[in-house]
């Protein structure tokens, strides 16, 4: 984020103080600048107001450490972990080592979690072809289109292409609130296109020592190559902005470097690599990304809308008894801006009461809509955060061009019911 901008934020927080969005913005803004003093005293008016949703404290954690407050850092890290917090909080951990290690002179010897968060046996699947397709990913009718002629139809007709002279190639980033698909959709896309699927966490590529990240993803990049045509899926690239907080400057500098000598070179060899991407923040994307070649196409992937909803819960009630004596239509008109992970656990839920009730009757009692609506009742929609988060940008930011679906979604009359109740 640029200087202007900065202050610009700076401003309006000074005119605004009871804002906690944009005070939000403005601290993680300072933070990925480096400014960890200042951005932490922002971080602690909104502690101090009990308006740091649970997703920052790990931000406020980088802000400590970045200013020297280990205590503080390890404040943050034990309360992320208890608020249920499970992404970032190994990375933050270790940042907090090596700064204990640093301190004390030790060398810096680390106790590395490897595995402990879903990365054992490495990013990579193995290399066959991905089954998953699109059927298995409820609703997103229109995303499923434009992905659709976006990669897929390029790679299944490339003489239709290439009559009209229309070059294949540049990534897709998928962008939009956690729990609505992404990953699924792309692991999908891969299964559309008959190819193998390639994940990669950018956390699961970021290492603390100097230069191993930027190898890491180089390797990433070798091993796609080395596999053939496939998808080559980078999620969560919100790591790299993370990086920065962390690494100040430079180190993440070079690796977003990497990341773009990699498109590069894509463009100019034919072992017919797809690369993909996913975001939960956007605009912590560099710029220089989103250049043509890179990734040039930038994709919306919104909550679920109503239909949408009825068919991701049938997706997952598919193997439940009773599923056919449920109206999901009913379920799904009580659900607005729910995610289709908080769907999948709206019928976990129901199932887990099911079960309790099987074990108290002996008997086989039926998925039914009272239950799921009852569960229902019990998820809160995670996407609202996301959403307030992304109004502010929209509004205030002036990114509105850039956002432009996520602009004309929120003004979409079930986004204004919902943020207006200001749950
Ligand atoms: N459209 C969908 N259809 C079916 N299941 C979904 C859908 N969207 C999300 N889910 C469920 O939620 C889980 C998390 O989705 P994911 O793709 O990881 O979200 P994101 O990558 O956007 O954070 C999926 O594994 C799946 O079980
Ligand atoms: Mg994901």
């Amino acid at each position: 984020m640029s200087e202007d901008r900065i202050e610009s934020l700076r401003r309006a927080v000074e005119a605004g103080p009871d804002d906690a969005m944009l005070r939000l913005i403005l601290a993680e803004a300072l933070l990925a600048d480096g400014r960890g003093g200042e951005s932490l005293a922002h971080f602690e008016v909104l502690l101090q107001a009990g308006a740091l949703p649970p997703e920052s404290l790990l931000q406020v954690g980088a802000a400590a450490l970045e200013a020297d407050r280990l205590d503080l850092a390890r404040a943050c890290l034990e309360a992320a972990r208890q608020a249920g917090v499970v992404e970032g909080v190994a990375a933050l951990q270790r940042q907090v080592e090596d700064r204990v290690a640093e301190r004390s002179g030790a060398d810096r010897l680390r106790v590395r979690a490897d595995g402990a968060d879903g990365a054992a046996g490495g990013p990579y699947d193995d290399a066959g072809p991905e089954s998953t397709t699109f059927a298995d990913v409820g609703g997103m009718a229109e995303v499923k289109k434009l992905v659709h002629r976006m990669v897929v139809l390029p790679r299944s007709r490339p003489e239709l292409f290439e009559r009209y002279g229309r070059r294949a190639g540049g990534g897709v980033l998928l962008y939009g609130p956690p729990g609505c698909g992404k990953t699924l959709l792309a692991r999908a896309t891969a299964g559309e296109c008959g190819l193998p699927f390639l994940n990669v966490r950018i956390e699961d590529v970021i290492d603390p020592y100097q230069g191993v990240s930027e190898r890491n993803l180089h390797q990433a990049f070798e091993t796609a190559r080395a596999v053939g045509p496939c998808v080559l899926f980078l999620d969560e690239l919100d790591g790299l902005a993370y990086a920065r907080h962390k690494h100040r400057g430079s180190e993440a500098r070079r690796l977003v470097d990497v990341l773009l000598q990699e498109l590069d070179a894509i463009g100019s060899d034919n072992t017919g690599l797809t690369v993909m991407a996913a975001t939960n923040a956007p605009w912590d994307v560099d710029e220089a990304m989103l250049r043509p070649g890179r990734f040039d196409r930038v994709v919306f992937v919104p909550p679920p809308d109503e239909a949408a909803r009825a068919d991701i819960l049938r997706v997952h009630a598919a193997a439940v008894p009773g599923r056919d004596g449920v109206d999901a239509a009913a379920v799904a008109a009580r659900t607005a801006l729910y995610s289709g992970a908080d769907l999948r656990a709206v019928v976990e839920h129901a199932v887990d009461e099911l079960i309790e009730e099987a074990l108290a009757t002996g008997g086989e009692p039926p998925l039914g809509t009272p239950g799921l609506l009852a569960a229902a009742g019990r998820v809160r929609p995670s996407t609202l955060d996301w959403l307030q988060r992304a109004k502010a940008y929209v509004e205030f930011a002036n990114q509105g061009e850039r956002y432009e679906d996520v602009a004309a979604y929120l003004r979409t009359r079930e986004v204004r019911r919902r943020l207006a109740r200001g749950e």
